[in-house]
């Protein structure tokens, strides 16, 4: 795989959302997880909640079992969460705020003010072989906290980017675009390896698949979405070609 590929993590938590929604075994998010392997994804993406509202602990340990592709497991900082990393010893860890109350995860972590507490948390999983990842905002302050801690890896939240191109606020999405674009830069000369998601769409992409420091996009809620009109391959097919546009 060429130096330039772009790595496309599907986020396979909303299909678990729709199981729930029944209470039943379908539609199975393992299933949508060897899907979207056979369609070319380079790994997968899931977040164990504290309330378990999609994804379940029976999930990862079968996510764990059947995937050829990396799991990159996405958690809150909670000993409960670092207990079921450190079993199952998964390729990435990244670690993301959690509040109950929220719909989705809607900011970064405030890595700043919780530097010791945050270096001792991730300090095992690395020991055992995680590849930590910290989800934070594009801003300088948490970008110097992650690498201090010992990061290896960080994920910018594209969300407040996302939301302000929905909303059709141009100027403020063109505006946290660029903020994106110069904390990836940033994060890259650190040393960092910079990830990026959150709210990523067809019409949102490209601009940050572009950004050459960014290794790996995760995408999930939209993929899934399409994949009810088109089906999870050609959705995820869709979303790569894109990816491979705006990289070439
Ligand atoms: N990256 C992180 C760290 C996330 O928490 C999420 C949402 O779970 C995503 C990426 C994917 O976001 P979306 O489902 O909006 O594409």
């Amino acid at each position: 795989m060429s130096e330039n590929h772009l790595r496309l993590g599907v986020n396979i938590d909303h299909v678990a959302t729709v199981r729930n929604a029944r209470g039943g075994a379908y539609p199975d998010p393992l299933r949508a997880a060897k899907l979207a392997e056979e369609a070319g994804a380079d790994g997968i993406t899931a977040h164990l909640r504290e309330d378990r509202r999609h994804i379940s602990d029976a999930d990862i340990d079968g996510l764990m079992d059947v995937l050829s592709v990396p799991l990159n497991f996405e958690m809150a900082a909670t000993d409960e969460m670092q207990k079921i990393a450190l079993r199952h010893k998964p390729h990435a860890v990244c670690i993301v705020p959690e509040k109950r109350e929220e719909r989705t995860t809607e900011g970064g972590l405030e890595v700043a003010r919780e530097e010791n507490k945050l270096a001792h948390f991730i300090a095992p999983l690395r020991d055992v072989g995680c590849r930590v990842s910290i989800f934070i905002a594009a801003d300088q302050r948490q970008i110097e906290a992650a690498h201090r801690i010992g990061a290896e890896v960080i994920e910018l939240h594209t969300g407040a980017y996302c939301d302000a191109h929905a909303e059709g606020r141009m100027e403020d999405a063109e505006h946290e675009l660029e903020a994106l674009r110069q904390m990836s830069t940033f994060a890259h000369s650190l040393g960092l390896e910079v990830h990026a998601g959150h709210g990523l769409t067809y019409d949102t992409v490209k601009p940050v698949a572009a950004f050459p420091e960014v290794k790996e996009l995760n995408i999930g809620h939209f993929l899934i979405g399409e994949s009810i009109f088109l089906g999870l391959t050609p959705a995820i097919q869709d979303m790569r070609r894109l990816m491979d546009e705006a990289r070439a």
